[in-house]
């Protein structure tokens, strides 16, 4: 009898287990799911819909085929950019700058289907984003560098080498200038723009880019980066986890020592190669900071020490909008998407720290 009873009672936990597993799937996805059945051919599969509103900036990529597989291998998920496919979309995604600047609108006059999320991109920082109080309690997800978000989506990533590296050869070679910065768009009330000015007091900065009518293409950019011992990767805002190309691309892969301005030191020690950097918060004054550069470009074996993390890491640059869109299936795995709205997306956007 007793042997019985644990039995029964043992059943019932498992009817109550499996209840609460289904109880949530029943709410969100099948209804829905068999509501568009007709209209949907992907569902079926168990894909997840993700459906593109409108292109960031204008440029459209390629959506044939089975793309997230093909391109990335993350199985189950369907990329469309049709808009007559809203209402069996899982996840409608909207990049906010077409949104701010106008020329494309939320279809808030559509009824949104029951567990459909919309999910909020963007890529700039809280500076460029503009005044996002308009879009209180509309999104469901965040799409953005912050490693917060719902889904990050980071500049760049740094990848553990499979096997060890084969030893950097003579870093020090062929380099002409001391420290380089490429900038466009400058601004002397930016910080960064502070920070070089008393840095080229202590030390030469050779600049390039249109401020100073030296404009580089895309293909000189790397090999002019190359021929600096350090790179001045100064982002244009200070913002949490705000870390862009600057870093990943122009110097790491330019083969510069990056010295950083941007998010606090801790964040970028969180995402970048140990000792691969030079953050400016190590120095009390930008002229020790000066000194030291000139120092460490004196000796050898002191600089050859910011590329030992090449030895065990790789850099991989994720600029492939494509990519981002189809992230969003890879971090889902539940049947049913948890409740969640950005009540407050202003507050949230402007955050720091
Ligand atoms: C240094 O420059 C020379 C001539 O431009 C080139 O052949 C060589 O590969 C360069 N070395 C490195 C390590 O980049
Ligand atoms: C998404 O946000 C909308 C608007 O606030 C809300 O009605 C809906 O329940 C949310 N859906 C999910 C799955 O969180």
């Amino acid at each position: 009898m007793e042997g019985y009873k644990s039995i029964s009672s043992m059943k019932k936990w498992l009817l109550l287990c499996i209840l609460c597993i289904l109880l949530p799937c029943l709410h969100y996805g099948w209804p829905r799911h068999y509501q568009f059945f007709a209209s949907s051919q992907w569902h079926k599969n168990g894909d997840m819909l993700i459906l593109l509103w409108h292109w960031p900036f204008g440029q459209s990529y390629g959506l044939g085929g089975d793309v997230c597989w093909d391109l990335y291998r993350i199985p189950h998920c369907k990329l469309v950019d049709q808009r007559s496919l809203f209402p069996s979309a899982d996840v409608v995604v909207f990049h906010n700058r077409e949104l701010i600047q106008g020329s494309q609108k939320l279809p808030t006059e559509f009824p949104r289907p029951r567990g459909q999320r919309w999910a909020w991109m963007s890529l700039e920082s809280p500076n460029h984003n503009g005044n996002l109080q308009q879009f209180a309690n509309i999104f469901n997800m965040t799409m953005s560098y912050r490693r917060d978000a719902d889904i990050t989506i980071p500049y760049g990533e740094l990848l553990p080498m499979e096997s060890e590296g084969s030893l950097v050869e003579d870093n020090s070679v062929n380099k002409s200038s001391l420290v380089c910065w490429v900038v466009s768009n400058y601004q002397s009330h930016h910080k960064r723009s502070r920070v070089f000015k008393e840095l080229s007091a202590v030390v030469p900065v050779q600049v390039y880019g249109n401020w100073k009518q030296k404009p580089l293409s895309s293909k000189d950019l790397l090999p002019t980066i190359s021929r600096c011992y350090f790179y001045l990767a100064f982002e244009n805002s200070e913002a949490k986890d705000y870390i862009t190309e600057k870093l990943w691309k122009n110097a790491y892969q330019g083969g510069a020592v990056p010295v950083v301005l941007g998010p606090p030191m801790s964040h970028y020690k969180d995402v970048a190669p140990p000792n691969s950097f030079i953050h400016i918060d190590e120095f009390k004054s930008v002229k020790e900071m000066g000194q030291y550069l000139q120092q460490v470009a004196g000796d050898k074996k002191r600089y050859a020490e910011y590329f030992k993390w090449k030895q065990h890491w790789m850099v991989r640059l994720q600029t492939d909008w494509r990519e981002r869109l189809c992230k969003i299936c890879s971090q889902e795995n539940s049947c049913s998407p948890q409740y969640k709205v950005y009540s407050d997306l202003e507050a949230w956007d402007k955050a720091f720290i």
